[in-house]
């Protein structure tokens, strides 16, 4: 059985002084019923790593170079996060698809450097709202799983999260009708291209998931877990999310 994911992107969000919204976080799962991640900032993967300790919620960056070391002003390298203390990284977010013109096999590159480094790569996929109403959806999530994930990508070291472009940060989300039709088509992808991996990587929703909306989300099939943008930069907001995942049914 896949255990569930709640991992939260603080995107360019957090200073020093916000490391107390992981220490209340961590506080109040101590035990948590699934997994827990926060990504914030690079400047603050490794004080919040030092910060939470042994608590169970784990800490991941939210790019990565695809080469483990050389003249990239500003980059940094999948072994640089594992070596502050993240376990995970998340991968071809769409904002930076759209800000850096990331491709597909930037994204594969970048998880198999992610892979490489003992990290598990969240690969992010997901259509803008044009290709929605153009009915290309299913079509374009198909491509970016299959041309997104690299040899040897496992259920181990792999998570996928489905955000659709036109949600994230706009309090919109597709019905659960939709998400259960973009998970099953991911699903199946995997099923095609990983057979024996497929029925244990996760698939995560992503896009404007708030306290209201959790547990509906995690009740559709196939969705085990969330990458959750906004609500996740504050402890009561994800605390309330976590608490819904953990009480969902088994995708
Ligand atoms: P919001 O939850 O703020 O919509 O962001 C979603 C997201 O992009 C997470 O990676």
């Amino acid at each position: 059985m896949r255990r569930k994911l709640a991992a939260g992107n603080w995107k360019m969000h957090g200073l020093g002084a916000d490391l107390a919204e992981a220490t209340a976080l961590s506080l109040a799962h101590p035990a948590p019923g699934c997994d827990i991640l926060l990504c914030p900032p690079a400047t603050l993967i490794s004080r919040m790593a030092a910060t939470l300790g042994q608590s169970p919620v784990a800490v991941g960056g939210q790019d990565c170079h695809a080469t483990d070391k050389g003249a990239h002003t500003g980059d940094v390298a999948a072994a640089m996060l594992a070596d502050a203390g993240a376990t995970h990284v998340i991968l071809g977010h769409s904002e930076r698809r759209a800000d850096h013109g990331e491709s597909d096999a930037q994204v594969a590159a970048k998880a198999a450097a992610a892979q490489g480094a003992g990290l598990t790569a969240i690969v992010c996929l997901g259509e803008t709202e044009a290709q929605r109403d153009a009915g290309e959806t299913l079509a374009v999530v198909g491509r970016q799983l299959e041309g997104s994930l690299p040899a040897g990508a496992t259920a181990a070291n792999t998570v996928i999260a489905y955000e659709p472009v036109w949600a994230i940060g706009t309090g919109r989300t597709p019905t659960e009708e939709q998400i259960a039709e973009v998970h099953a088509a991911l699903r199946a992808g995997l099923a095609r291209l990983l057979p024996a991996e497929a029925a244990g990587i996760r698939l995560l929703y992503g896009g404007s998931v708030k306290p209201a909306n959790a547990a509906a989300i995690f009740a559709v099939p196939d969705v085990d877990g969330a990458l959750v943008g906004g609500a996740s930069l504050k402890a009561v907001d994800f605390s309330a999310i976590i608490a819904a995942l953990e009480t969902a049914p088994p995708a």
